[in-house]
């Protein structure tokens, strides 16, 4: 089946990214004006949830009922999707009764298998490997205050996770750079990430020359959802990866915080950081809703609603 999804960064083209953010700031400015925006009237959202989720669900419920539609949650507890039921009949079944899904759930590998079999778009809304959604955010966040991202530097210190291996899809598609720092044991695998080269990417084994020169500093929990078991050890492995005021001085003057939350403060990141005046947190929060109703209506209509 033909149809588009957004299951990793890098499934779009530059051009749709940016028909994307294009479209975010007009939904924003509707948004701000209270002027009603219903281009997905009678349209449905299913959102699946296999992971707990404040922003995303909120996000995601609430956009589609602005964009004049209606979403519905479900999770692994109270549906089959926890007693067995095969995710391709899943697809099979959710996708004859919606317009479009979003999944969190656990590996890609799952949400590859229900968009193979959906009649309809499918977009992740957080797996093991990616967090395409959060991106969006977190890049038309840098945009509207500083401008194209093209050819900036990201700093991402501590855990290669979804998060980050998203990051580094980004960088490929816009051209802009990502200097990692992680402990050993804890680095980027390319493949695991889905990059197609290095040309955009750095590993550092020292947090304080990832900073340098960096645009955006970022970081994110040391332990991601369904690694909990690991938690004791990566306390003790991520102790020297905090941003702390020393590391943001490393980097450049007007250097934004950026962290898809929820952050534990004192572990990934500072107080005095994360709740600095170089922190954008609450913007890049605000703005998934934003972006994600520029994604479903991309996903739903296309560009034809125009720019
Ligand atoms: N950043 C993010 O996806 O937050 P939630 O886990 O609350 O959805
Ligand atoms: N890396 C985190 C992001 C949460 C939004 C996780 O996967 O738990």
């Amino acid at each position: 089946m033909n149809i588009k999804h957004f299951l990793q960064f890098n499934d779009f083209e530059k051009s749709e990214i940016e028909w994307i953010f294009n479209k975010s700031k007009i939904i924003k400015d509707k948004f701000k004006r209270y002027e009603k925006y219903w281009p997905l009237e009678d349209r449905t959202l299913v959102m699946i949830f296999e992971k707990a989720s404040t922003r995303t669900r909120l996000s995601f419920e609430s956009g589609m009922h602005q964009l004049g539609g209606s979403a519905i949650y479900l999770n692994t507890r109270d549906s089959q999707l926890g007693r067995g039921e095969p995710v391709e009949d899943a697809a099979q079944v959710i996708s004859r009764m919606c317009d479009v899904v979003m999944i969190r759930t656990f590996e890609q590998d799952i949400i590859d298998r229900f968009a193979k079999n959906s009649r309809v778009p499918v977009i992740n809304g957080l797996t093991n490997e990616y967090h395409p959604c959060q991106i969006l955010a977190d890049i038309f966040t840098f945009i509207e205050k500083r401008g194209s991202i093209q050819g900036k530097t990201v700093a991402w210190i501590g855990d290669s996770n979804n998060v980050c291996n998203t990051w580094l899809q980004a960088a490929e598609l816009l051209d802009f750079n990502v200097h990692v720092s992680t402990p050993k044991g804890y680095e980027v695998e390319a493949e695991r990430a889905g990059l197609y080269g290095d040309d955009n990417f750095e590993q550092f084994d020292d947090p304080m020359d990832a900073v340098k020169g960096a645009d955006i500093v970022t970081t994110d929990v040391w332990t991601s959802m369904g690694f909990e078991a690991e938690q004791k050890e990566r306390l003790k492995d991520f102790a020297d990866w905090q941003v702390d005021e020393d590391m943001m001085k490393v980097a450049n003057k007007d250097a934004m915080f950026m962290h898809c939350l929820p952050a534990h403060r004192g572990e990934e990141v500072t107080a005095e950081v994360i709740d600095g005046p170089q922190s954008v947190v609450w913007d890049e929060a605000e703005n998934r809703l934003h972006v994600q109703k520029a994604l479903l209506e991309y996903l739903l209509l296309g560009e034809q609603n125009g720019k």
